[in-house]
């Protein structure tokens, strides 16, 4: 008998409804088409709410010299030149507006004294220039989206999660999934699928996302024969709360150094001083009053070395750590409280600029961070590398297949900027939702086999059918997923090593097999078992994209250090590392020349320097 399920008809069908996912849905909603958007949690609990201390544009309120190409400059630099350069110019230019249309809608933006939108300092950022809500600025874009998406008419369809993209020969035509309340199965036809679902920090231990992030779209998009770019590149955010365990990994964001914190060891030094890249030499300052003055927007200091871009913070911090000098559970000290001794009230300072860390380290902690150090270490928190686009239209290589924001790759290279990835998710969210919509007006809706949709009910109901016949003595699919996580976590992390990597792909061969056998037991009513389940299948591709490319790069750049190859060689940094799914099943990995930039965007750089 076939399987019963639910049949829905959209337009556009936008999966994610973070930053991106809702910045696409509006635009596509407003270019008159149907809108439909899933999203595997409640509406509004994204990993966009974790892009804490702001949004990146080069509006030039505080320090009136910063314009698009000085915003082009940094971005190419922090992502260590393998960017999608078109990406990147796109993103230093639209980033403003985008910003001015969210205040529009309603977004409360912190002020300078002139009434501007105020904008602070972030690492890599040579001006101040991360527009921002105090330490909450991703919950209030949010916020804001959501309250303006309400009114276009959009369908939301919440806690509902996606198993495999649906095609009509090679193009994408729509979706099969489920409600995770009640397992019924549901098929969302549409002309144009646009793929916002966020990253795959769950594929590591110690990560700032939440559950979601497994890795979904990524996963899917490859399983539909979308090219996957650069997965070797994942940023290690610097600061994420190391104690008590149970936070282990949350977010601490840069705004706390963007507001004058400094980073210390066991022994009081600030390590960050002993060691400064060559190209941010000139930038940076090792003195420490000059640091402070910076943070405080003087125009004629230098940034702190704390300032730097994130994949350095975060590999001097591991350096203290394995050498000895960390704080008593394994990570450094970051000093907020020490602004006592430059500003009267510093207390009530610190709670107005950053209120969310006040109150994360009272709550679960029991640390006032008014007054004592925090103890941080680095988390995983967003992948660099994802599905590949046109950087116009944010089309994948599989037709009606779009991709923004975090799961789509590009704009960062090896490394992204703080504060890139909320004007990232609104200038090629918006951009991902203007094209799949006129994609969607120009393509008539395709046809979906009744073998296609049979094939995915039967893969998804699979583990329970492991689970009846082995009558309860099989593994579930929690060992597996803590199996994986703590093998990334160890072998393809922070710092990197050919042996390790090679480990680590022979444990994700059998990892999958562990995963094909995996039992789940009940029914498909609220069954987190079988939820797990099926992610398995979406981390250990991912991991399996990340450890092969990781051990394809033979250098070190941005997010990805090599212990045995720590330098950056120039022929690999002309070349992007692209992932596909073979026609035996198997992942195929190739180089291509990143392509060549313009004259003007080359000179825009030199013109920087
Ligand atoms: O540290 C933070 O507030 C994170 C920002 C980001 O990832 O862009």
């Amino acid at each position: 008998m076939a399987t019963p399920y639910e049949t829905f008809e959209y337009d556009v069908l936008v999966i994610g409804a973070g930053g991106a996912g809702l910045r696409a849905a509006i635009e596509a909603s407003a270019a008159g088409v149907k809108v439909g958007l899933v999203c595997k949690s409640l509406l509004g609990k994204a990993h966009t709410v974790m892009a804490e201390g702001g949004m990146a544009a080069a509006m030039g309120n505080v320090d009136d010299r910063d314009n698009w190409k000085v915003h082009f400059a940094d971005t190419m630099r922090g992502g260590q030149y393998v960017n999608n350069w078109r990406m990147a110019e796109l993103h230093a230019k639209e980033a403003p507006a985008r910003v001015y249309e969210l205040e529009a809608w309603g977004a409360v933006f912190d002020r300078t004294k002139d009434g501007k939108i105020l904008q602070r300092n972030f690492g890599g950022h040579k001006y101040p220039r991360l527009a921002h809500v105090g330490d909450r600025t991703g919950l209030e874009m949010i916020r804001t989206l959501q309250d303006h998406g309400i009114h276009q008419g959009i369908t939301v369809h919440m806690e509902w999660t996606i198993v495999t993209l649906l095609k009509d020969g090679e193009r994408v035509v729509g979706a099969f999934g489920y409600d995770r309340e009640r397992g019924r199965f549901k098929i969302l036809k549409a002309k144009a699928v646009v793929i916002a679902s966020g990253g795959l920090g769950r594929a590591y231990k110690i990560t700032s996302n939440s559950w979601e992030g497994t890795g979904d779209g990524h996963s899917l998009a490859y399983h539909a024969g979308a090219e996957l770019l650069d997965m070797e590149f994942i940023q290690f955010h610097p600061t994420g709360m190391i104690w008590p365990p149970s936070v282990q990994g949350l977010l601490v964001t840069e705004s706390v150094r963007g507001e004058g914190g400094v980073l210390r060891n066991k022994d009081g030094h600030r390590f960050m001083f002993d060691d400064i890249p060559d190209n941010y030499k000139s930038q940076t300052s090792t003195d420490p009053e000059e640091g402070w003055r910076y943070t405080q927007n003087d125009k004629n200091a230098r940034r702190p070395p704390e300032l730097l871009t994130r994949d350095h913070v975060a590999r001097c911090i591991n350096r203290e750590v394995k050498a000895g000098r960390g704080s008593p559970h394994g990570g450094v000290f970051l000093d907020i409280s020490w602004i006592k001794e430059k500003i009267p009230n510093a207390a009530e300072h610190i709670k107005r600029k950053l209120p969310s860390m006040y109150h994360q380290f009272m709550q679960l902690a029991n640390l006032d961070i008014t007054k004592e150090p925090m103890e941080v270490g680095p988390t995983t928190h967003y992948a660099m590398g994802g599905v590949r686009v046109n950087g116009d239209t944010q089309m994948s290589s599989v037709p009606g297949l779009f991709a923004a924001g975090e799961c789509a790759a590009g704009l960062h290279g090896a490394n992204r900027l703080g504060g890139n990835s909320l004007s990232d998710l609104l200038v090629f969210g918006k951009r991902a939702g203007e094209f799949a919509a006129k994609y969607a007006k120009e393509n008539s809706a395709g046809q979906i086999s009744d073998a296609q949709i049979e094939e995915a009910a039967r893969q998804a109901i699979e583990p329970f059918e492991y689970g009846a016949k082995a009558g309860g003595s099989a593994e579930g699919p929690y060992q597996v997923q803590h199996d994986l996580q703590n093998m990334m976590q160890e072998l393809v992390g922070i710092v990197r090593r050919e042996d390790e990597m090679s480990r680590a792909l022979d444990g994700l061969d059998k990892l999958w097999d562990r995963a094909r056998k995996t039992a789940v037991y009940g029914n498909r009513e609220y069954n987190p078992g079988w939820h797990t389940a099926l992610d398995l299948k979406h981390l250990l591709t991912i991991s399996e994209a990340i450890a092969r490319s990781a051990l394809d790069r033979k250098e070190s750049r941005g997010g990805h250090f090599r212990e045995d190859f720590p330098n950056k060689d120039a022929e690999s940094g002309k070349m992007n590392i692209v992932i596909v799914k073979g026609a035996d099943g198997s992942m195929q990995l190739r180089h291509e020349p990143i392509p060549a930039m313009p004259d003007e965007l080359k000179q825009v750089i030199e013109e920087m320097k």
